[in-house]
């Protein structure tokens, strides 16, 4: 991948990634036959206070990436640093420092927080683990005090879960994810399980707080219009690897792959006329098992461009040749060996309400 052209330094790099589960056969003598790659040689870099938004459908490996950055499972290859050290095969008191400072988010608030514990409970428990953070005597404050921060009345720190709305127990979840002062969160798909109406309300939320304490997200969703408002560069998963990532108006206004092309083809315009006028681009076939990957480029068998030579060489994440003297936003990364811009209606980046 090319190194992005960015003033500020990376906080988080990531170099060929991989998970690949073991799919094995027998009861006592168990035998691997094959293996689902899940997160197949990803590389990014997430920029001291930015926001990527990372979109794909369902399967694609988001989440396995997203557990992967906050070292929740350990790679089968690849590097993470962070702040430039290499971080993947940390283990004990270094490992505890470092995951400190990367949180998680998790998607549904429904199932994530446990129910027969309060939510103060809920939100200290991280301090069970680092009590430097917050001796004993300071955690009910502290407690109140992120409440406070994340919209909620601190008198609610003896309630429990199902007291509470869908939109409200989000806000819990993301209460601990910061309750020790993390630099970077991982935001797995955090607004998927809720209504439309309140997913704006939390995705403010989580704006509001990233300028408040400087954070760096790296926010996931399966939809590219959730992104938009919040993210800075967008990468889009295809099968365990990034197809295409650029800033958000390179990928909205001029995705170059045919991946992002049909993706965005699909997001639901609000203005009629816009509407009418569009043409949406209906992908054939199911997504490819992750256990069974197409040669050359994995988007071939959905890919309506596809020839021969897509069957053969895998296209890398790079600028295409196309584009490279060109200062023009289709000049960004983007794995196809014959990508171009297509105009597909743009979608408005409008502040959420
Ligand atoms: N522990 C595991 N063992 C075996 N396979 C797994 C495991 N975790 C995930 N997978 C497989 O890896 C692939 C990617 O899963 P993952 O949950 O990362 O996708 P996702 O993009 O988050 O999907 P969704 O949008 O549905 O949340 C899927 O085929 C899934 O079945
Ligand atoms: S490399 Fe070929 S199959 Fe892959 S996205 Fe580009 S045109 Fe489609
Ligand atoms: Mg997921």
């Amino acid at each position: 991948m090319a190194e992005p052209a960015r003033q500020t330094e990376a906080i988080l790099e990531v170099r060929g990634l991989h998970k690949h589960y073991p799919l094995t056969q027998g009861i006592v003598f168990k035998k691997q036959v094959g293996a689902v790659r899940a997160v197949d040689g990803v590389d990014l870099d997430l920029a001291a206070g930015e926001t990527l938004g990372i979109v794909g459908e369902s399967g694609c490996g988001k989440s396995t990436l997203a557990r992967l950055l906050v070292h929740l499972e350990r790679p089968t290859a690849g590097v993470i640093r962070y702040k430039g050290e290499d971080i993947t095969k940390l283990s004990g008191r270094a490992l505890k420092a470092v995951r400190r400072n990367i949180q998680m988010v998790f998607q549904d608030p429904y199932t994530s927080l446990n129910p027969r514990m309060t939510v103060g409970d809920i939100i200290g428990e991280p301090y069970e683990i680092h009590p430097e953070v917050a001796p004993k005597g300071d955690r009910r404050q502290k407690v109140q005090d992120l409440l406070d921060v994340v919209g909620l009345n601190p008198e609610y720190i003896n309630r429990y879960p199902h007291q509470f709305s869908g939109g409200q127990r989000q806000r819990i979840g993301i209460a601990r994810g910061l309750a020790l002062q993390p630099e970077i969160i991982v935001a797995d798909e955090p607004v998927s399980a809720l209504d439309v109406s309140v997913q704006a309300q939390v995705v403010n939320l989580l704006d509001k707080l990233q300028n408040e304490f400087g954070l760096s997200y790296v926010f996931i969703a399966h939809d590219l219009s959730i992104v938009r408002h919040i993210s800075d560069r967008v990468g889009v998963m295809y099968l365990g690897r990034i197809v295409e990532i650029g800033k958000d108006a390179e990928i909205y206004d001029h995705p170059t792959h045919p991946y992002t092309q049909a993706l965005l083809s699909a997001v639901p315009v609000p203005d009629p006329t816009a509407r009418e006028h569009r043409e949406r681009i209906l992908l054939t076939g199911d997504v490819p098992s992750p256990a069974n990957i197409p040669s050359g480029c994995r988007f071939r068998t959905r890919c309506w461009k596809a020839r021969q030579r897509c069957a053969q060489e895998v296209p890398l994440l790079a600028v295409p040749a196309v584009f490279r003297d060109d200062r023009s936003p289709a000049a960004h990364d983007s794995a196809c060996h014959f990508a171009e811009e297509k105009h597909v209606v743009p979608l408005e980046p409008g502040p959420v309400t």
